[in-house]
């Protein structure tokens, strides 16, 4: 483990969508380095089984761990999902995942006890929102729904388009039939699409987005710790980005979502780790 608060925190993803995790840690630890990888080569993580899920998961822990990172931060719901019990019990390096942060403000916020879960196929089969949320309040319902055309829409940049309006609807449908007052966006491109399902939903529905909540976390984790960087010293690089494949998609994706100019974006192999 590397105690040193100036140290990196290390996030993953299996490619761009956990920049929306990377730009609440921006936004909201703002003295915190950043060491950010993609597997790009390797996505989408939604449809794999567990096994490849926790295989390539260790895989990038051992590249952030070589990075020195502080604290690690599963930043994909998918992963999250399949791996962190396993990546916590074989690393000393602290770690997060998504799934928490965003469970506990969903059961601290829903009325009706009537708890909706959106995320790709792997997240909503697993259940793992509803045993954590069973754990908090064991008379919440919790209904899931994957929806997997969210991914390639949101990288497509269709963030507002009538197509992806006429997608959400009917992903939405279920949701709204069951009446639920709080829906966890459990995939790391969803927040992107926030406004998208939050006209569909109605505003009396509150919407939780995880990747904000685990940022929180992280902030409280970090403290408790005490590893949060005290110094807010400007630096040229303080985000590092990493990617297995095609940097250049990923650098003009994470340049339209991010407040930093993302100038470099390596490629490396992470078969090798
Ligand atoms: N990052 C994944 C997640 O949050 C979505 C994209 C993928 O399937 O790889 O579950």
């Amino acid at each position: 483990m590397n105690a040193d608060p100036n140290a990196p925190i290390g996030v993953f993803d299996s490619g761009i969508g956990g920049l929306t995790v990377a730009r609440e840690i921006m936004r909201n630890l703002p003295s915190e380095r950043i060491v950010y990888f993609g597997d790009t080569a390797r996505l989408p993580y939604g449809n794999k089984s567990k096994e490849t899920i926790l295989r390539f998961s260790r895989q990038i822990v051992r590249f952030l761990k070589e990075q020195q990172v502080k604290a690690i931060v599963v930043a994909c719901n998918t992963a999250s999902a399949f791996a962190v019990d396993e990546l916590r019990e074989e690393t000393d390096t602290p770690l997060l995942g998504v799934i928490e942060a965003g469970a506990r403000v969903a059961a601290a916020r829903t009325v009706n006890r009537k708890i909706g879960v959106i995320g790709t196929e792997g997240t909503v089969r697993s259940r793992i929102h509803e045993s954590f949320l069973k754990k908090l309040d064991p008379e919440v319902t919790v209904y899931g729904k994957a929806c997997p055309l969210f991914v390639p829409l949101v990288e497509e940049g269709w963030l507002h388009d009538p197509v992806t309006v006429e997608v959400a609807r009917r992903y939405l449908q279920e949701m709204k039939e069951e009446q639920v007052d709080t829906l966890i966006l459990g995939c790391t491109h969803y927040p992107l699409l926030r406004s998208t399902i939050g006209n569909i939903m109605g505003e009396n529905v509150t919407l939780v987005n995880p990747a904000y909540e685990t940022a929180l976390a992280l902030r409280a984790m970090l403290e408790e710790q005490g590893i949060n960087r005290q110094e807010n010293v400007q630096e040229e690089f303080p985000y590092r980005f990493f990617v297995s494949d095609l940097a250049e998609k990923f650098q003009s994706f994470a340049n339209s979502i991010l407040p930093y100019d993302v100038k470099m974006t390596r490629k490396i192999d992470i078969e090798r780790y």
